[in-house]
Formats: C-alpha cells, sequence, structure tokens
C-alpha cells in the first residue's frame, strides 16, 4: 500500500505521498506543498531535504555503509581499479573487457589540451592556490571546446564526458608544475591513467620517470575512494549549475570551487596543517581537543565529524589501513601518522565527540598518505578532485537524462517590509 504523510497547518491537513527508496529510505514528496497550502519547508543546508532521486551512491551514514551501484566501497577498493569505477559510475555497469578497452582508447585520444590552455596557465602566479587555478582551467576548457553537449544524443554526451576525464588530469597536473615553474607535458598514452597522471605531475626533465608500484596502487585505492558521495556540497553544486543547462565543463569547474573549502575537500590540506601546528607544539593532543570543544573558539578538529556519517565512515577505516601499509611499504616514517593516531583516539574517548557521534572522516588520513608519496600539501585537495570528477559527471549526466528542473530553492522572507524611498538629503 502506498504510504501518506500529512502536515497539518493552521488547522487545514494536507496529504503528500511519501517515496521509498530502493534501500527503503522514505521522503515526504512534497511538491505541491506550495501550491495546495501556501507553505513552504525551511531547512538551511538542507539536512533533511532530499534534493533528488538517483540511482548513483547510496549511503547509510548510521551503519557506515557506501556502494556505488550496489557495489560495496570495500570491494571496490580491493578488487577494482580506477577507470573501471569512473566506468562504473558514469554508466551504470562494470565494463567488460572490451569496454573497458574501448573507453580507455577513447580517454587517451582526447588527452591533448590545447597549446593555448598554457597560456592561461601561465597568467598565474607561482603563488596561486592549485585549486582556484584548476577551477579556472577546467572553466577555461569551455572556450577551447566551445560545441555545448547535446544531452539527447548519447554520442555526444559521451564525447563531453571522455574529454573532460581526459584532459581533467592533465589540468590537475599542470597546477603543480606551474607551482614549481616546471616544464608542462601532456598525457603519456602508453601508461595507465594513475600512472600517466603521477609522470605528468613528478617527471623531471630529460629524465625517466620510475613508476613507484605502491604509490600508483595507493594512489588508484585514495581515488575510488573519493569518487562519489552522493549529494554533497561540491556534487550539488554540479548538480545546480548544470540545471540551468551550463554546459559539463562548466558546472564540473564549479564543483572544483565547492570543494576547495576547508569544510569540504580543503579539510586534507587542513588536517595536515593541524597536525603540523600540533607538532610544532609539542604534540600535546589534549591542547587541541579543549579547543576544538571550546564553544568560543572557531577551531575544529579538521577531519572530524560528517553531516551524513554518524557512525566510523568506512572510507576512513581504509584509508588508515593503507596509511600504515603505504608508509610502512615506502619506508616513510612520518611523525605526524603517531600524532594522528593519537588524536583519534583522544577523542573517541571524549564525552564531546561521542555524544556528538563525531568520528574520523575520508580527509584525516589521506593526507598523510598523499605526503608520504611525494604530493605536496597544497596539491591535496586536487587530488580529491581528480578522484571526485566521475562522481560529478556520472550526477550531471542523471540529472540531464532524467530532465530535472533547474534548481531553484525559496526563502522566508525576514527583511524590512514595504517603506517609502528616501532621498539622500534626508537620509
Ligand atoms: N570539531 C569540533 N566540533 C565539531 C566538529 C569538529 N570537527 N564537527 C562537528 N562538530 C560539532 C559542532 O560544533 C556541533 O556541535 P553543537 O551541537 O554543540 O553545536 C555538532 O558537532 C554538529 O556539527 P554541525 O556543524 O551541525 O554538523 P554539520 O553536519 O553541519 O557539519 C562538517 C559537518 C563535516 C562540516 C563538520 O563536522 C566539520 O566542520 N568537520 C571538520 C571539517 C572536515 O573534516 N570536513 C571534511 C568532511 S568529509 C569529506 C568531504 O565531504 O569533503
Amino acid at each position: 500500500m502506498s504510504k501518506v504523510a500529512t502536515i497539518e497547518i493552521e488547522g487545514k491537513k494536507y496529504e503528500f505521498p511519501v517515496v521509498v527508496g530502493t534501500e527503503n529510505e522514505l521522503a515526504i514528496d512534497i511538491k505541491q506543498l506550495r501550491g495546495q497550502s501556501g507553505a513552504i519547508t525551511l531547512d538551511p543546508g538542507y539536512k533533511n531535504t532530499g534534493a533528488c532521486e538517483s540511482a548513483i551512491t547510496f549511503l547509510d551514514g548510521e551503519k557506515g555503509i557506501l556502494r556505488y551501484r550496489g557495489y560495496s566501497i570495500e570491494e571496490l577498493a580491493e578488487k577494482a581499479d580506477f577507470l573501471e569505477v569512473c566506468y562504473l559510475l558514469i554508466f551504470g555497469e562494470l565494463p567488460s573487457k572490451s569496454q573497458l578497452q574501448k573507453f580507455n582508447t577513447d580517454i587517451l585520444d582526447q588527452s591533448i589540451v590545447n597549446e593555448d590552455m598554457k597560456t592561461v596557465l601561465n597568467g598565474f602566479p607561482e603563488s596561486a592556490h592549485p585549486m582556484g587555478v584548476l577551477s579556472s582551467l577546467t572553466s577555461a576548457l569551455t572556450a577551447f571546446n566551445p560545441k555545448s553537449v547535446n544531452v539527447e544524443s548519447e554520442e555526444d554526451m559521451y564525447r563531453a564526458i571522455v574529454k573532460i576525464l581526459a584532459k581533467f588530469p592533465v589540468l590537475a597536473a599542470w597546477t603543480l608544475r606551474r607551482k614549481n615553474n616546471q616544464t608542462l607535458y601532456n598525457k603519456d598514452t602508453n601508461i595507465g591513467y594513475v600512472e600517466s597522471l603521477l609522470k605528468m605531475m613528478f617527471q623531471k626533465e630529460g629524465k625517466n620517470y620510475k613508476q613507484n608500484k605502491t604509490v600508483v596502487n595507493a594512489l588508484d585505492k585514495l581515488l575510488i575512494l573519493h569518487a562519489d558521495h552522493e549529494q554533497n556540497c561540491s556534487t550539488s553544486t554540479v548538480r545546480i549549475v548544470g540545471s540551468s543547462h551550463a554546459g559539463l565543463f562548466a558546472s564540473i569547474s564549479a564543483g572544483v570551487s565547492a570543494l576547495w573549502g576547508p569544510l569540504h575537500g580543503g579539510a586534507n590540506q587542513a588536517v595536515i596543517e593541524m597536525l603540523e601546528e600540533i607538532k610544532a607544539d609539542g604534540g600535546d593532543t589534549s591542547k587541541f581537543i579543549a579547543k576544538a570543544k571550546d564553544k568560543e573558539d572557531p577551531f575544529r578538529l579538521m577531519g572530524f565529524g560528517h553531516r551524513v556519517y554518524k557512525n566510523f565512515d568506512p572510507r576512513a577505516k581504509i584509508i588508515k589501513k593503507a596509511a600504515d601499509e603505504v608508509l610502512g611499504q615506502l619506508g616513510v616514517e612520518d611523525p605526524i601518522l603517531e600524532i594522528a593516531k593519537g588524536l583519534e583516539k583522544a577523542a573517541l574517548e571524549d564525552q564531546y565527540f561521542v555524544e556528538r557521534k563525531l568520528y574520523p572522516n575520508v580527509d584525516f588520513y589521506s593526507g598523510i598518505i598523499y605526503r608520504a608519496m611525494g604530493i605536496p600539501t597544497e596539491m591535496f585537495t586536487v587530488m580529491f578532485a581528480v578522484g571526485r570528477l566521475p562522481g560529478w559527471i556520472a550526477q550531471w549526466r542523471e540529472m540531464r537524462m532524467r530532465k530535472e528542473p533547474i534548481g531553484r530553492p525559496r526563502q522566508v522572507y525576514i527583511g524590512e517590509t514595504h517603506r517609502k524611498f528616501k532621498d539622500i538629503e534626508n537620509r
């Protein structure tokens, strides 16, 4: 029997259908609410608002479950590679061998970035943050690929998707090269997606770049863990920008800007900076726990807490284990890893964090691995963006294919009511 919710406003009752998801999540469909009652809902930060129906990612924050297209994140991180996960997220199924091969070839065919893009890049000072540069370059791609995507055509859509998957890692690598004032390289078409990204970032002029299997595998895993996370801040941004029928590249560029913030993807950089600060301060974690609890102090324990997870973030569990393994295999001893573990232990035993169900999130340990791999701190969020790209694409594609209406929330106005204009002499 279909479920119904009743809302009573000033003595009048209104009935609304209840939508049930495939994992039995319930949502009151209030599309007719304003039309029938004149009222709207108010939910700053959208803590209780479902913005769409989606078949891409399922997460249960209470149980700590995360699945892409039905496959558990634990299994994907162990058995799949990043390109397979890209295909899965975007097209809904794991690719066959031939599908994966074609996908890879199509990406490689599109991997050359227009030479004039280098002029745009060189316009930035070396001090520019790589995330700002990446967002601008992604937006600039539109100028070099002006044909807008006809979303009615699967072929057109596919071409645009493959283009951004091909060029985005090149741009990501270039943001680092620009910072270091180094020669810019294009994608190496003979090696894998992740290997090529590392080579474009770290290749020294006139020297062979030697791939390190541990680094490649660790980065592949990190990219998979970041690949999608349903309607988070940057993904919602991509969907809302795309809902105005702005193009794919412009929507992704907006997503990069949203990801940059320290409450979202920028937390991975902020975590390392926080751990460095604790180390420089003598390593006393209790002082920082006290700061995080103090409501007069704006300081938050970076890498802790999550809007949806009220239990362990399953990605954090995998990354914590990987941090030990990767640092061990690379022979890196980083005192910051011990500080992070101590901080986690202290927080998990503290009433403030227990009561609020604050656990380490995906960003708590990821920076430690990036650091061990030789990736500079300012590049951490760029790596997150490369990982999140397939999620943004999948969500944009789903939104356009479902012909979702333009995103346009309402508000409750709390400003001045009508008043007469005052001449400047009388103000
Ligand atoms: N340190 C100290 N207190 C915290 C923290 C934290 N990291 N996170 C939440 N709280 C407190 C918060 O002060 C509030 O306390 P009270 O109920 O007394 O007012 C309570 O916990 C609930 O927090 P909230 O701000 O209402 O929760 P939210 O869902 O709006 O925010 C969050 C989620 C991730 C923005 C927040 O937990 C946070 O700022 N964490 C630190 C930044 C971070 O690590 N971000 C990465 C998120 S995971 C990767 C990603 O999505 O990009």
